[in-house]
């Protein structure tokens, strides 16, 4: 006997208070995405016998080497958008140019923004990846989308979730109603023989980040590349109980970004890729609209913060769709934390010099 609800159920009574006519759009076409999502999952549980590692022989948007994975999810969310008949057309990773649906750009009322392949440099190793997506308005609902259709401020998004494929396929949704969590049942479902697709189940409502956290993910590897505020607030954590922050500090890096801000989902916890001089016209690593934004939003429905360092990222307004962002996001005292490190006046404080003046460590005698 199921006891809880499915995604379609569980979307029905978080949208309750929606237009009926709007709330069944956006359920449908989350249930499109969530069967992509439910077939990119069975691929990449397949592994190498489904052809799914390895290098496609192909560029992506940005001259990245493709993966075929990055390739097959790519096409799964493209063909199951085809099928939405409320999506005017989409935006990923992999392509350089939004698409248009084929039989729906001059209805629908949505475009749809997403990675299909979130931590493709983990594929082979066995590590969890995922799917990243943003549902926005077609405000022109009715004329062809164009490029600057899409050029939305994350607070436009009526709809941001990531699928998670690792042990168990976890899907994270908000419908600007807080976050709800679902797991496929894989038992479920007809395998890829184009039949029924699994089942998402939901597993948990009011999805809360904790406000504090002892624990940090950072590509420490770039530490010489950071910027003064990020210097800094690293160097306190990992000073630990002897530094300002009189507490020990523990740190995770898996490279993918799904993985990281699940992990800051379910126990709290602080996520920077920020700002760094490696590469002076790429201002950060991850992209403004179908990574930063979408997460940004689960993050502070979540009750979390996300910024690009001194301001809120969902109040950041694309300048193109592959736009790279800093990103520092999770429990929300941390983060507010690190904002005020980067409004601070004397930013440029070494850590040496702060540990001996610091307004939290009174100055030894
Ligand atoms: P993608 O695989 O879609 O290109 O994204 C990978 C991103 C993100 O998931 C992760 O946080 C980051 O890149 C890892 O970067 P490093 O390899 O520099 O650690
Ligand atoms: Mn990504
Ligand atoms: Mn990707």
């Amino acid at each position: 006997m199921r006891d809880k609800p499915t995604l379609q159920e569980a979307l029905a009574h978080n949208l309750r208070d929606a237009e009926p006519q709007e709330a069944q759009a956006l359920i449908d076409t989350i249930s499109c995405i969530a069967y992509a999502c439910a077939r990119i999952s069975e691929v990449a549980g397949l592994g190498v016998l489904a052809g799914a590692h390895g290098l496609a022989d192909s560029e992506n948007s940005q001259g990245e080497a493709q993966k075929k994975l990055d390739v097959l999810a790519d096409e799964l969310m493209s063909q199951h958008l085809e099928d939405c008949g409320h999506v005017a057309g989409w935006a990923s990773e992999e392509h350089e140019c939004h698409l248009l649906s084929r039989r729906h750009a001059r209805k629908g009322g949505y475009l749809v923004v997403y990675d299909p392949l979130d931590g493709s440099s983990n594929i082979e190793a066995n590590i969890s990846i995922g799917t990243i997506f943003s549902v926005l308005p077609h405000v022109y609902q009715g004329m062809l989308p164009t490029d600057s259709s899409y050029l939305q401020p994350g607070s436009e998004q009526i709809a941001a979730g990531y699928v998670l494929y690792g042990p168990a396929t976890i899907m994270v949704l908000s419908c600007k109603r807080g976050v709800l969590m679902f797991t496929l049942d894989k038992r479920t479902g007809q395998g890829g023989q184009g039949g029924e697709p699994a089942r998402w189940l939901l597993t948990q409502e009011d999805v809360r980040i904790a406000p504090h956290t002892k624990e940090f993910a950072i590509n420490a590897s770039n530490q010489r590349f950071w910027e003064k505020p990020v210097q800094r607030y690293i160097a306190e954590c990992v000073a630990g109980e002897s530094g300002p922050r009189m507490k020990d500090f523990n740190m995770r890096w898996v490279a993918s970004m799904v993985a990281e801000v699940h992990r800051i989902m379910t126990r709290g916890g602080v996520f920077m890729y920020p700002r760094d001089t490696r590469e002076p016209r790429k201002p950060g690593r991850l992209r403004l609209m179908y990574e930063a934004a979408p997460m940004a939003m689960l993050v502070e429905q979540a009750g979390g913060r996300a910024v690009n360092g001194t301001h809120d990222l969902l109040e950041q307004v694309p300048d193109t769709l592959h736009q790279r962002v800093p990103v520092i996001l999770g429990s929300r005292d941390e983060i507010d934390r690190i904002v005020s490190y980067h409004a601070d006046p004397h930013e440029n404080v070494s850590w040496q010099l702060f540990k001996t003046r610091s307004l939290f460590v009174q100055p030894q005698a």
